[in-house]
């Protein structure tokens, strides 16, 4: 799902929603393309990465975001993107939440890639945690679980307007029914539909390899794929 993108359009676009301050720590495939695509439908965009915000000049020139550090970036903010890598999430510094706006929402988009990138989690493959309760319990913060499926290129490419049947569908789990359904309506913002996948104890369901996980389809489709997980670890996500 590797898909860094090159510039594009950023000329504002018309916003419905109101005007949110939004933090995204992690400015890679991910983190970058919801910089671009958030900071075009007018919110406030504060972006960090590991190595400073030196080094987010050319993301920033791009799209009007503001460059910080990861301890700045929830500054203010009612939405919080946790964008990073799996195995970087303890890396992330104390306090990485303070500051947020009263009721702020965490959005994850993490997946477990044991082989390949993260390493083995013990809490995740022994205690059967599902990725983002593993998450969750490193910030210190209840997460929305989304975008975790999603090619990071359909998030520039992919948008339609409300009721347009090429419209994509991401699944969205979290504990907490205020904030998934901010994210939900952010989600939708951004051009696509979403299905509520159930509480962070269900997120297995669109975890790597599940049916869902990159599925390009709509409402009915990504319903039914969820409901077709299941919940045993596949062996190719086994550290
Ligand atoms: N790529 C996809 O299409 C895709 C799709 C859905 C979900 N995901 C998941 O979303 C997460 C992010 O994926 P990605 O592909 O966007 O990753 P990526 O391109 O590798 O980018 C990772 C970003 O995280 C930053 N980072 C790492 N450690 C950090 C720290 N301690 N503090 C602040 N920032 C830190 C990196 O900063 P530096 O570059 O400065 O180190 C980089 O900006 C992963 O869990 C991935 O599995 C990816």
């Amino acid at each position: 799902m590797d898909n860094r993108t090159a510039g594009r359009n950023t000329q504002p676009e018309q916003t419905e929603g109101t005007t949110m301050k939004i933090g995204i720590i992690g400015a890679g495939n991910i983190g970058g393309n919801l910089t671009r695509r958030l900071t075009a439908l007018g919110h406030d965009v504060s972006v960090a990465n590991s190595r400073g915000p030196e080094t987010l000049t050319a993301l920033a020139q791009e799209t009007g975001a503001t460059a910080v550090t990861a301890a700045e970036a929830a500054r203010g903010a009612e939405i919080v993107v946790v964008t990073v890598p799996l195995k970087n999430v303890p890396d992330l510094p104390d306090g990485l939440l303070d500051g947020a706006a009263e009721g702020f929402t965490v959005i994850d988009t993490g997946n477990y890639y044991p082989r390949e990138r993260d390493g083995r989690i013990d809490a995740i493959e022994d205690d059967g945690l599902t990725e983002s309760r593993w998450t969750e319990r490193r910030i210190g913060h209840p997460v929305i679980k989304a975008f975790n499926g999603t090619y990071a290129q359909d998030i520039l490419d992919r948008p339609r307007p409300a009721g347009d049947p090429e419209r994509l569908a991401l699944p969205v789990a979290g504990d907490d029914a205020a904030a998934k359904e901010k994210v939900r309506l952010l989600i939708d913002e951004l051009g696509f539909d979403t299905v509520d996948a159930g509480g962070i104890d269900d997120s297995w369901r669109q975890q790597p390899d599940t049916p869902v996980y990159g599925l390009r389809e709509g409402v009915d489709a990504v319903t039914k794929a969820l409901s077709e997980a299941s919940p045993e670890r596949p062996e190719g996500f086994r550290g």
